[in-house]
């Protein structure tokens, strides 16, 4: 009988729990004896697995953040770290792994993969940039609590006549901040990929002001060059004439709790149990994730080290549409 692990690795994302589940059903529905580990890749090498049964993943679908725990492991990085895990796996009689993670912990699972491990990684991650996939597990939710983040700072805003700075996630990649700020009707959009000067900033803003607008938002992706403070600091230091009164606000990790949109349950579902097939089929050195409505599975080494870019023709039309 074939033994299989699962772990959660990097940072949290809503849905992780949902492909726990669908991964551990699946791996049970072939009659695989399935096991969890606790903490990442950190716990693959303290040796933290235990038993998971079908009642065990039962009333987790709904739950944010990843009952299993999760970690980013130095330790892991280096040969030895992974070494050391594969003998765990190996002590356990495990032969098969799932890790639900994002970029970093995918290059984690390609170098288990190297060593001759069969792994299969599902993408999953808020910031949605993984080569392989058109959606990561966890972006929806952190979209949509970005939305509402925006949707109520409009309203105060316009009560006020003021202006709001909104800082979301994302690492280095402006994906929530474009698709919340698109969704949110802002008025500039700033990201990592495509610098908004602070100066352009305010004179988009003045515009928006001239033209009578009772409110403006300005959405701010934290890996952005200027990011929401940087920006209010430029303008307090260069007292750019703006018209609104401006205030700032951070979500930070608000944007990661919390629980799943039922599109991240069913995406996370969807890859946890595609995970499950290929594994059955011999399949495994692969990152499963979605292409249009399907699902696709790509080789980890075209996945590893690589980042997704945006579409910039999204931003050039929210620009367009602010006036
Ligand atoms: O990668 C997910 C993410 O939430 C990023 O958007 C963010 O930059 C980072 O993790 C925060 O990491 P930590 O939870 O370790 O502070």
């Amino acid at each position: 009988m074939r033994r299989m692990a699962i772990l959660t690795s990097g940072g949290d994302a809503p849905g992780m729990n949902a492909a726990v589940r669908a991964a551990t059903r699946a791996a049970l529905a072939q009659g695989w004896e399935v096991f969890g580990v606790r903490n990442g890749y950190a716990g693959l090498i303290a040796d933290t697995l235990m038993p998971l049964t079908a009642r065990e993943v039962g009333g987790i679908i709904q739950q944010g953040g990843t009952v299993l725990g999760s970690a980013r492991s130095a330790e892991f990085r280096s040969e030895a770290g992974r070494a050391k895990a594969l003998r765990n796996l190996a002590q356990h009689g495990i032969d098969a792994l799932v890790v639900i993670g994002g970029n970093g912990s995918q290059t984690g699972t390609h170098a288990l993969a190297q060593m001759g491990f069969p792994v299969v990684g599902v993408a999953s991650t808020i910031d949605n940039d993984i080569v392989g996939t058109d959606t990561t597990i966890g972006v929806d939710t952190a979209v949509n609590v970005t939305l509402e983040a925006i949707d109520r700072l409009r309203t105060t805003g316009s009560s006020h006549q003021r202006a709001f700075l909104v800082e979301t996630m994302g690492r280095d990649c402006g994906y929530i901040a474009l698709m919340a700020g698109i969704a949110g009707g802002a008025e500039v959009i700033a990201i990592p990929e495509f610098e908004v000067a602070p100066h352009e900033v305010a004179e988009r803003l003045q515009a928006a002001y001239q033209r009578g607008k009772t409110h403006a938002l300005v959405v701010v992706a934290e890996g952005a060059r200027h990011d929401a403070r940087a920006m209010m600091r430029h303008f307090e230091e260069h007292r750019d004439a703006i018209g609104f009164e401006l205030r700032v606000t951070t979500l930070g990790h608000v944007v990661r709790g919390g629980i799943p949109t039922a599109c991240d349950r069913v995406l996370a579902t969807r890859l946890g149990a595609a995970a499950v097939d290929h594994l059955a089929r011999g399949d495994h050195g692969l990152l499963v994730g979605t292409r249009g409505n399907g699902l696709v599975a790509t080789p980890l080494a075209d996945v590893a080290d690589k980042t997704k870019p945006i579409d910039l023709r999204l931003l050039e039309m929210a620009r367009v549409l602010a006036q």
